[in-house]
């Protein structure tokens, strides 16, 4: 059950520890009956962000597999690797400074597979991922929508898909909301249903969570 390894303390998520005395990024630790919990910051991780906010479609489940693009050193990795405990997440980072720690921490989580490649190129580790459960991405990058649908071959019929944009790096100029509304569009005409929206703002600024199911 989900509860067991996400737990809601005074309104704050904490997830519990796979590796009991490690810690990622200093974040909070204590006991809850006994057990050891990590505090899941929504200002260091846009997943958080958006159950803080309401969001209401979680499907993370112990055994689900995930691709996850735009992994970085490991921060929101580290808490689905806590949830997901028998599952597998498949984490991609183009960048090497990052993918170093993203090493290191799967060093002691074999649920996490790092995988350092351009998410634009899916070909390249769509062999190795195979059909996941889930595709979560948070890619700053202009061509965000497109990355994600580019890569959704990966992702079983009934999947579930979490798009983490940052408008401001799709266009500078034009206003969040349109932003958002013309990647529903993209994501609609692409043929998936979309879920659920929820903006992040205050813990991130211009992004919203777009949830998406493949049909
Ligand atoms: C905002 S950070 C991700 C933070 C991370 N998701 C977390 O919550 O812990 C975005 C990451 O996407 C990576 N990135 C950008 N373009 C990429 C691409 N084409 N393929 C894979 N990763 C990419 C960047 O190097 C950066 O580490």
């Amino acid at each position: 059950m989900i509860s067991n390894v996400l737990k809601w303390v005074d309104s704050k998520p904490y997830t519990r520890n796979l590796v009991p005395g490690d810690s990622i990024y200093w974040e909070v630790q204590r006991k809850i009956g006994g057990i050891e919990f990590r505090y899941w910051n929504p200002e260091k991780s846009k997943l958080s962000a958006f159950l803080v906010k309401g969001g209401k479609i979680f499907s993370f489940g112990p055994r689900s597999t995930i691709l996850y693009l735009g992994a970085a050193n490991g921060t929101t990795v580290s808490h689905i690797s806590d949830i997901c405990t028998d599952g597998r997440i498949f984490a991609v980072e183009v960048a090497k400074n990052p993918f170093r720690k993203l090493l290191t921490l799967a060093e002691k989580r074999p649920n996490i597979v790092p995988i350092l490649e351009d998410a634009n190129q899916p070909d390249i580790y769509s062999r190795l991922v195979g059909q996941v459960d889930i595709m979560y991405q948070d890619i700053s990058q202009r061509n965000q929508t497109e990355i994600f649908i580019k890569n959704t071959f990966m992702l079983k019929p009934g999947g579930i898909g979490y798009l983490m944009v940052k408008a401001r790096c799709i266009d500078v100029s034009a206003s969040p909301a349109r932003i958002f509304k013309d990647c529903k569009l993209e994501l609609e005409g692409a043929g998936f249903k979309i879920l659920e929206m929820v903006n992040l703002e205050p813990h991130e600024k211009d992004h919203a969570a777009i949830v998406i199911e493949k049909l």
